[in-house]
């Protein structure tokens, strides 16, 4: 082997290089990154992309078999603990972070003067709140009103939701039958 003359020296350090750029994209080629569809993070409050929608929930058992048995008092003790934070029972009781809901059943969506309702209920607004639109409102608010303000996670359990309702009903003179 012969000394290595500065040719030779120069063409092992570009052979090289060119080993080296071809082993990169090689690699970008094997690896070759893809993009995310939608945003991993979701900010609350921003618009959900479409392509992120929930996965379809599970069909909300109707409330109109369980009324009849329906207990108005439990309802009243679980109201206390679930919705007054935010809601007020009373006959012109003040709004809070919620409306008021005296009278909430046959009365029609965002009907309470004043209270800065999200678009969503206000497009309701020429539509009384019948017993099931309730039933599925507390369920899952944000499912049933697109955009509400009403934020709660909803009450899973059909039983005292008609519990609530029955509640709901007896401080409602308007309410029709069930
Ligand atoms: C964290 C506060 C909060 C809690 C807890 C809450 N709500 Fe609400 N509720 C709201 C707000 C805010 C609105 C107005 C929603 C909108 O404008 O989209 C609302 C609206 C409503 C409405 C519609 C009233 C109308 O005038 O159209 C009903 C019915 C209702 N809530 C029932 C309940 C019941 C029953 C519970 C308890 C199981 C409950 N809410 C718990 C904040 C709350």
């Amino acid at each position: 082997m012969d000394s290595l003359g500065p040719t030779k020296i120069y063409a092992s350090i570009l052979a090289a290089g060119v080993v080296f750029g071809l082993t990169g994209l090689a690699g970008k080629l094997l690896v070759s990154p893809e993009r995310l569809h939608h945003p991993v993070l979701n900010i609350a409050g921003a618009a959900a992309p479409a392509a992120a929608a929930a996965p379809a929930a599970p069909a909300i058992e109707p409330v109109g078999p369980l009324l009849a048995a329906a207990n108005a008092q439990t309802g009243q003790a679980l109201a206390g603990r679930l919705c007054s934070s935010c809601h007020s029972f009373n006959e012109g009781g003040r709004a809070g972070v919620g409306p008021n809901l005296h009278g909430v059943v046959g009365r029609n969506h965002a009907s309470i003067e004043g209270f800065n309702y999200s678009a969503g209920l206000r497009a309701k607004s020429a539509e009384p709140w019948g017993y099931e639109d309730i039933n599925t409102f507390i369920a899952a608010p944000a499912r049933a009103i697109a955009g509400t303000r009403m934020a709660f996670a909803g009450i899973n359990s059909p039983q005292q939701r008609a519990d609530v309702i029955a509640y709901l009903r007896s401080i409602s003179p308007n309410a029709p039958a069930p």
